[in-house]
């Protein structure tokens, strides 16, 4: 007679696995979605966590129901099977069981869907972010000059206690928006125009985001900010973004770089200037950004005239007239130049 294996390797399959999402969920990341930050990464740990303990229960009762009736009906010599047709009580017990373990996981979920579609505050800070290969594009409607929009790229700038509605497109192909420890995930698709979740960051900080769908070489690179600061700093960020910038003193590198930035001005924009391209990210007030390259690193001068002279040396870019050209020919001092300038420009 064939004999069945012995249930321990699924057993000690199933305390291994256990054991490891233990120690593994208790690691700490800035991406960590058990750190929340905002109402709405509140509500989906919430649901994460009764889903996860139904779960667990559930897989702990047949684990254990399963070992039970491995041991107790197991072969034995002059051992013979009892044949049964059907058992009532049981067809009930494993009709009425799965629906309870269903309403408890249903009904959260269904308050929790139904509350994305609430009307959003009388105050709600809106935006519209652009996905581009490779970077996020952030739109304020109506906080820019003479009422227009305000533009910026890469980091995200919100005060905490506000709702902030954001809508999703994108100008190429589907990236993904994804703040862990903010809101859930939304894709960003060409043609058609998502809504992120409505979310109201609860505590000053920078959060990590990043495209959270394959969107070609650089996707791994493809990362994001969102700087959550107190209403007095992001008005007065709001307010100089919209002031022209100081005009760099004459003689400095800061003004020999403006004069070579006219060169990029076809592609980025500083506000307040004659740079106004469209192609490329907004630059204005990039002194005061955190990093560069969507958001991959640290804001220096070291970084930031490397990324210049060749952007192909850090990211896998194709050699497209679509992206930043390569500035290898172009001498070390004019890039350190328009370093200094870029980096010049702050809040005030
Ligand atoms: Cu954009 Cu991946």
């Amino acid at each position: 007679m064939a004999r069945f294996p012995k249930p321990y390797p699924a057993i000690l399959i199933t305390f291994l696995s256990v054991l490891a999402l233990g120690i593994l969920s208790a690691c700490s990341s800035p991406q960590n979605t058990f750190d929340t930050h905002a109402d709405a990464a509140d509500n989906i740990l919430t649901i994460y966590i009764i889903v996860l303990v139904a779960a667990s229960l559930v897989g702990a009762a047949v684990l254990v129901a399963m070992a039970w009736l491995l041991i107790k009906f197991r072969d034995r010599p002059g051992a013979v099977a009892r044949q049964i047709h059907g058992n009532i009580k049981l067809e009930i017990a494993w009709t009425i069981a799965p629906i309870f373990v269903l309403l408890i996981i249903g009904i959260p979920t269904m308050f929790w869907v139904k509350g994305t579609t609430d009307e959003p505050d009388a105050d709600v800070i809106e935006v519209l972010a652009t996905g581009h290969q490779w970077w996020f594009e952030f739109e304020y409607p109506g906080l820019g000059p003479d009422g227009e929009s305000l533009f910026t790229a890469n980091e995200l700038r919100v005060p905490v206690g506000r709702q902030v509605a954001v809508t999703l497109e994108s100008d190429d192909v589907i990236h993904s928006f994804w703040v862990p420890q903010l809101v859930g995930k939304t894709d960003m698709v060409p043609g058609n125009t998502n809504h992120l979740q409505k979310f109201t960051p609860g505590s000053i900080g920078s959060f990590y985001g990043q495209c959270a769908e394959f969107c070609g070489s650089a996707h791994a690179l493809m990362r994001f900010r969102v700087h959550v600061d107190s209403l007095a700093d992001w008005s007065r960020w709001v307010a100089s973004m919209n002031e022209p910038p100081a005009e760099p003193e004459p003689g400095s590198k800061e003004a020999a770089g403006k004069l070579a930035f006219a060169g990029c001005s076809g592609c980025h924009t500083i506000q307040g200037t004659t740079a106004q391209g469209k192609v490329g990210p907004d630059l204005t007030l990039l002194g005061d950004r955190s990093t560069l390259a969507a958001g991959i690193m640290e804001n220096t001068d070291e970084n930031l005239t490397a990324w210049i002279k060749d952007v192909r040396s850090i990211k896998p870019i194709p050699d497209s007239p679509r992206f930043m050209p390569s500035f290898t020919t172009m001498p070390d001092e004019t890039i350190e130049n328009i370093t200094a300038y870029l980096r010049s420009s702050k809040i005030r």
